[in-house]
């Protein structure tokens, strides 16, 4: 550890733990993984080199990468009687609902990777979950459409693997797109880990408990389905169907700065990014290259939400208050465009986040200090009082 960036002395007291694997730079927009640009890994790698160097810390060697893909391709399978725990759930369940569910679950399917003393167990379950996930999300799809699930192929990469489960049918040659493989993938990268975010600290609080990893991480889901959180790129692809037409982008913009008016700007705004959110950079190129490889660059969406943030980046009010785009800004129009309902579109945030849940919950339990998380409380109720029997309160 280089010690290479530096914080306010301030800002030790408010922080919740250290952890050597992301670090955000809110004021000037900047994200790092293990001390390596998100731009770059964008850039240049796929979403497998990722996540080896969350988990592990460095960017893999071809041995390190081939070994490690061949074991996350090999835990793609889920056993066979999931099959029923996924048939019990309503047609029109939410996919995020039937994630929830069935990820809590994997602990009952796997119980020889539940031990978090056993380093190799913990290996085992983190490939199982970063796999499985993928799995579960195309199996969430297809149970939603009423079509028959697809079993995943070895011979496919992870991104390959999960549009071919998702969008594959029996009565038809599947026809991959490297160009759609390359956008899934780098969505990937972009949603991987982002520091101690709402859905990561509920995963390393589930998991000071000692909580086996399949309940840790199906309790980050659940964190991260909020509208305020990953289910922000649903919310704004609802906001621009609702907004319509961009002469109505002004209308809605003034009612973003109305205290009484519930509507707020979905995908502006961060808790920590007091700039430009260097992902949603990324996801606005990438939103324009695979309009163009689908022939839909005339998307009134993407149009409506350029226009959007043009006007916005000039409105004082956002500006003196720091909101710029973030990563779910474009990411739902890419994900629209590509084919998903938005009812995935979180599912699929679930499916990138896993490896920086894993990745963090790694980290937390390996450190031998590492003890349960007690948060404490301001208490603002009643002082002590005399019990009162129940017929003499009024
Ligand atoms: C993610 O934490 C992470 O790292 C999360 C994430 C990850 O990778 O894990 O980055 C993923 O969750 C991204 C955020 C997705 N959510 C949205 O896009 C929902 C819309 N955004 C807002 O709900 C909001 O911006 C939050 C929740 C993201 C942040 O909320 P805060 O911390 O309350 O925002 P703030 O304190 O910076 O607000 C400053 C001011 C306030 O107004 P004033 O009281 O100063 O007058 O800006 C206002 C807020 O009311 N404001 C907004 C706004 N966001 C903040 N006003 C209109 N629209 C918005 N989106």
């Amino acid at each position: 550890n280089t010690g290479a960036f530096t914080y306010d002395p301030g800002f030790t007291s408010t922080a919740s733990c250290s952890s050597n694997i992301t670090y955000i730079d809110g004021e000037n927009g900047r994200l790092y993984h293990r001390g390596y640009s998100i731009e770059d890994l964008a850039e240049n790698c796929d979403f497998m080199e990722v996540c080896y160097l969350l988990l592990h810390g460095e960017l893999p060697t071809r041995g390190e990468k081939a070994d490690f893909e061949s074991s996350i391709t090999y835990h793609t399978m889920l056993h066979e009687q999931m099959l029923y725990f996924f048939r019990g759930f309503r047609r029109d369940a939410h996919p995020m609902a039937v994630m929830v569910g069935a990820v809590g679950a994997l602990s009952a399917f796997y119980h020889d990777s539940t031990d978090i003393t056993d380093p190799h167990q913990r290996m085992v379950a983190s490939h199982r979950l970063i796999s499985k996930m993928s799995t579960i999300a195309a199996m969430a799809y297809k149970f939603s459409v009423g079509q028959p699930f697809i079993y995943p192929r070895n011979d496919l990469s992870f991104s390959e693997n999960f549009l071919y489960m998702t969008f594959a049918v029996p009565t038809e040659e599947y026809k991959l797109s490297p160009v759609l493989a390359r956008a899934m993938d780098r969505i990937f990268i972009l949603h991987a880990d982002h520091e101690q975010n709402a859905s990561t600290s509920t995963v390393r609080l589930a998991g000071s408990s000692g909580a086996n990893p399949f309940a840790c991480i199906a309790a980050g889901i659940a964190s991260l389905w909020g509208p305020a959180h990953g289910g922000a790129n649903q919310a704004v692809l609802e906001m621009l169907e609702q907004i319509g037409s961009k002469d109505r982008v002004p209308e809605f913009l003034e009612r973003a700065k109305d205290k009484n008016d519930p509507f707020r700007l979905m995908g502006f705004g961060h808790r920590v990014y007091k700039n430009y959110d260097p992902r949603a950079a990324v996801l606005r190129q990438s939103a324009h290259d695979v309009l163009d490889e689908l022939g839909k660059r005339d998307d009134p969406l993407l149009d409506l939400a350029m226009e959007m943030e043009r006007i916005a980046l000039e409105d004082e009010y956002f500006v003196e208050r720091k909101l710029f785009p973030n990563v779910d800004f474009y990411s739902g129009i890419i994900l629209k465009a590509m084919g998903f309902p938005m009812s995935m579109f979180t599912v699929l945030f679930a499916v990138a986040r896993t490896v920086g849940w894993v990745a963090q919950w790694k980290e937390m339990v390996e450190d031998p200090n590492q003890r349960i998380s007690r948060p404490r409380q301001i208490y603002t109720g009643y002082g002590p009082r005399d019990f009162i029997p129940v017929d003499q309160r009024e």
